[in-house]
């Protein structure tokens, strides 16, 4: 394997830009960003470093090659020039990941069937014998994913996708990705520095990633990594992993700042009780149940207040006047936060108008299969409520990041309560 590795670490779409920036700071090279993804060059040390301290990537990719792979035999043939024998032995596991895009196939479960079998005529053909199949916790797992004719390989080196930091022990309704919250975090400018407030944190994943950043704690702190077990590089990776996870837990710092939850649903708070134990961040994060249209006064600011409310389909709404009733009242209890800044992960494209200010900063990003705006805006101050003719008061779009004056408006028809 070359000193250097081109690797390919994965991400939610529209964070391509943030993941792109945390890398260059864990000291990736010739960082490129792709649809989905950011390609760069990092030492075995330094992808490792990527795989234990990345707390937006989703995996990191060791791409075998792209190659033609037409009809069932152009893909056999494509996967059995790969040297197989380089990467695998007969002792080991592997298991076969498939992914298509338009591709003349129409099961993954086929071309995995396709990989898998090519791999191993390729091994008993070169060793005499074949590694095992094991599809729940290979030592190697094989990525394939076709676009079209195009086939591209991979070997995954974390294997659990990095989101399973091992803190989601009891999930909600509509719970965010560990990195998608990471990601919102990063954009929000969030180094640990200020007070967080989630007012409808469910599982609580924002405030415990936000947590994990107050406290510099690595978020795979707790879990391994498939590299630790691939036959030629797995001794040399456990002992830098071990020397890195020695570091990271030296490096690690007491939070000063207040973390804090609220949700209007018992269950959810329970949910997000048990996540915060199992991160080991009890003493640090406080949740509260209580209703974020009415949100008690917070600690002194600066703070960042940052949340992903109900978007109205999934979690029973009341239909979409009630939603926006829902948000204008959000909206009122949020700017009454004085000197705190707001970012919103909107699934629904009503909550911006309903919140009538307009955003400083937006960015178009994907929550799993809803496309989502994050919307982010200034410090408030507030003042009393004023007539339609006096709006033009808003924060112009792009404005720069400080206090605004808003003047809220309610919207005369729309008074129902959030179902
Ligand atoms: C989209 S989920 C948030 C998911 C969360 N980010 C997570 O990772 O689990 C929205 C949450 O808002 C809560 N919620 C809805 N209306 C609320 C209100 N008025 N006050 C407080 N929480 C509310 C719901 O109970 C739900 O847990």
């Amino acid at each position: 394997m070359a000193e250097r590795l081109a690797l390919f670490a994965t991400t939610a779409r529209g964070t391509e830009e943030l993941l792109a920036d945390e890398l260059k700071e864990l000291g990736a090279r010739r960082i490129r960003q792709d649809r989905g993804g950011v390609r760069f060059m990092a030492s075995l040390d330094e992808a490792l470093k990527v795989c234990l301290w990345s707390r937006i990537a989703m995996r990191v990719l060791y791409p075998l090659g792209e190659f033609e792979a037409r009809g069932a035999d152009g893909l056999y043939d494509a996967v059995a020039s790969v040297p197989w024998e380089e990467h695998l032995t007969p002792e080991v596991t592997f298991a076969v990941e498939a992914t298509l895009k338009d591709s003349e196939h129409s099961h993954t479960g086929f071309v995995a069937l396709k990989v898998k079998d090519a791999v191993v005529d390729r091994m008993r053909d070169k060793r005499g014998s074949r590694p095992d199949v094991d599809p729940k916790n290979p030592d190697v797992r094989v990525v394939a994913h076709l676009v079209r004719e195009k086939l591209s390989l991979s070997l995954d080196l974390c294997g659990e996708p990095l989101h399973r930091r091992g803190y989601r022990v009891r999930p909600t309704a509509a719970p965010m990705k560990e990195t998608l919250a990471a990601a919102l975090l990063r954009a929000a400018g969030y180094t640990g520095e200020e007070a967080l407030v989630d007012p409808m944190c469910g599982s609580g994943t924002i405030l415990i990633e936000g947590g994990l950043i107050a406290r510099r704690r690595a978020p795979g702190i707790a879990r391994d990594f498939a590299v630790e077990k691939w036959p030629h590089l797995g001794a040399r990776a456990r002992e830098l992993l071990e020397d890195l996870r020695a570091d990271a837990r030296r490096n690690e710092r007491k939070v000063t700042v207040p973390l804090l939850g609220f949700d209007k649903d018992p269950e959810a708070l329970e949910a997000a009780r048990r996540n915060v134990k199992a991160a080991r961040l009890a003493e640090e994060i406080r949740l509260e149940e209580g209703d974020a249209t009415k949100l008690p006064a917070l600690p002194e600011p600066p703070g960042l207040l940052l949340t992903n409310p109900p978007y109205g389909d999934r979690l029973g709404s009341g239909g979409q006047k009630g939603m926006k009733s829902f948000y204008f009242k959000l909206g009122d209890s949020l700017r009454a936060q004085k000197g705190w800044r707001l970012f919103v992960l909107s699934g629904n494209p009503a909550f911006e108008s309903a919140f009538h200010v307009r955003p400083s900063t937006r960015r178009e990003l994907w929550n799993g299969p809803i496309e989502c705006t994050l919307l982010g805006y200034p410090a408030f101050y507030t003042r009393p409520p004023v007539r339609d003719s006096e709006r033009r008061s808003e924060a112009p779009l792009g404005a720069p990041q400080q206090p605004v004056d808003v003047a809220p408006v309610r919207p005369e028809d729309e008074d129902e309560e959030q179902g």
